[in-house]
């Protein structure tokens, strides 16, 4: 099984730049999950390893030999693209084995890998349908199964779940990542939806405007962003940013704001103390505020609810803390009126600041 090593990649269309040396090394067998808004450079980083871009600078190995000079066709990959074209007139099993049958390959070797990859993909029972009589979802998995075939040692995905309803699209996604623990290949997937790559990245990749901005596992990203964009990217409902000053008072380190001061702890007051701005942004995530009354207000936010959203055991509250949004979550037993003022403790762990100025975590 090889590793992937993107180095330095450059991309220009023209005189744009559009991916500025793109650092990337890929562990054998790893997930890898490319994500990032519309534009910053993912369908480029994934075409480019595929051979369907080329590389205005730097290069690509796989398994410590550069690839950039050969054909799509020589590399040892399998793609899965968002409109995953099937031949209509031909089955499931035909489509599955369209790669194998054109190589001539025997006969009971083919019917043996289409049977392999249907049950990897759950399609057993569907080996006969044209994929007219197939749903979405099911022939998602024939694109899938088509790629599994060839039996490459790295898969390349891009948003293959773009298509699919939201009910679809969370199935196949546990799906996908039953397979690809089956499987054990190389996966780099892209997508810009940050709940997908959480489910599915061994490691996730975040980028922006043609620069990558963090890498490491979900967990990390999750923790500790490196910057405000990677802590309002990652996490759902986003992270809450609030603007205030770093202030010193009775021997203690507080965030003060519109409607807020909040006093910091341990490790977060040395480094706000010691930071070179008193400008900062202070960063919570919905799940590190708890609905609490009695919470004293150097630990809390005091919020004035603006509207409600019932989304089932939990309703999403949007506030207002001074003149900045704050959203909460908050058990729907619990009876909220509009314009009513809550209070919210703040999990000192989940405590984030931000320089104001280049937005990187303090
Ligand atoms: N053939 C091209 N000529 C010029 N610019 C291009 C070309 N293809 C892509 N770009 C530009 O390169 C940048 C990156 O595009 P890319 O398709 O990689 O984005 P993406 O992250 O995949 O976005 P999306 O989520 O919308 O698919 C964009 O600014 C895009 O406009
Ligand atoms: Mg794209």
């Amino acid at each position: 099984m090889p590793t992937i090593h993107l180095d330095h990649l450059i991309k220009r269309y023209g005189d744009v730049e559009v991916l500025h040396g793109i650092e990337l090394e890929m562990a054998d067998h790893e997930f890898t999950v490319l994500v990032g808004p519309s534009g910053c450079g993912k369908s480029t980083t994934l075409r480019m390893v595929a051979g369907l871009e080329d590389v205005s600078d730097g290069e690509i190995y796989v398994d410590g030999k550069p690839v950039s000079h050969l054909e799509p066709k020589d590399r040892d990959l399998a793609m899965v693209f968002q409109d995953y074209a099937l031949y209509p007139h031909m089955n499931v099993a035909q489509n599955i084995s369209f790669a194998l049958r054109l190589a001539r390959r025997p006969k009971a070797e083919v019917d043996a890998k289409v049977k392999e990859v249907a049950a990897t993909v759950g399609l057993t029972e569907f080996l006969h349908r044209k994929p007219g009589a197939l749903s979405g979802g099911q022939r998602q998995r024939v694109a899938m199964a088509r790629a599994l075939a060839k039996d490459s040692s790295i898969f390349l995905f891009d948003e293959p779940l773009s298509n699919l309803d939201a009910k679809l699209r969370g199935q196949m996604r546990a799906e996908l990542a039953v397979m690809s623990q089956r499987v054990q290949k190389n996966m780099i997937y892209v997508t810009h939806d940050q709940i997908e790559a959480m489910t599915l990245a061994d490691r996730i990749v975040v980028m922006h405007g043609g620069y990558i901005q963090q890498q490491g596992t979900p967990e990390e990203l999750f923790k500790h962003p490196v910057n405000k964009f990677v802590a309002g990217f990652v996490g759902s409902p986003p992270m809450n940013f609030l603007h205030g000053d770093i202030e010193e008072r009775d021997g203690a380190t507080f965030v003060h704001g519109d409607g807020f001061a909040l006093k910091l702890e341990g490790a977060k007051a040395e480094a706000a103390r010691t930071h070179t701005h008193r400008n900062t942004i202070l960063g919570v995530r919905p799940s590190d505020l708890r609905f609490d009354p009695e919470a004293p207000s150097e630990t809390a936010l005091t919020l004035d609810v603006m509207v409600s959203e019932y989304v089932g055991a939990q309703s999403v509250l949007l506030c207002k803390c001074g003149s900045e949004d704050v959203m909460v979550e908050l058990n729907s037993e619990t009876p909220v009126a509009m314009g009513q003022t809550l209070k919210f403790a703040v999990n000192p762990n989940g405590v984030h600041l931000f320089d104001s100025e280049n937005e990187t975590a303090i």
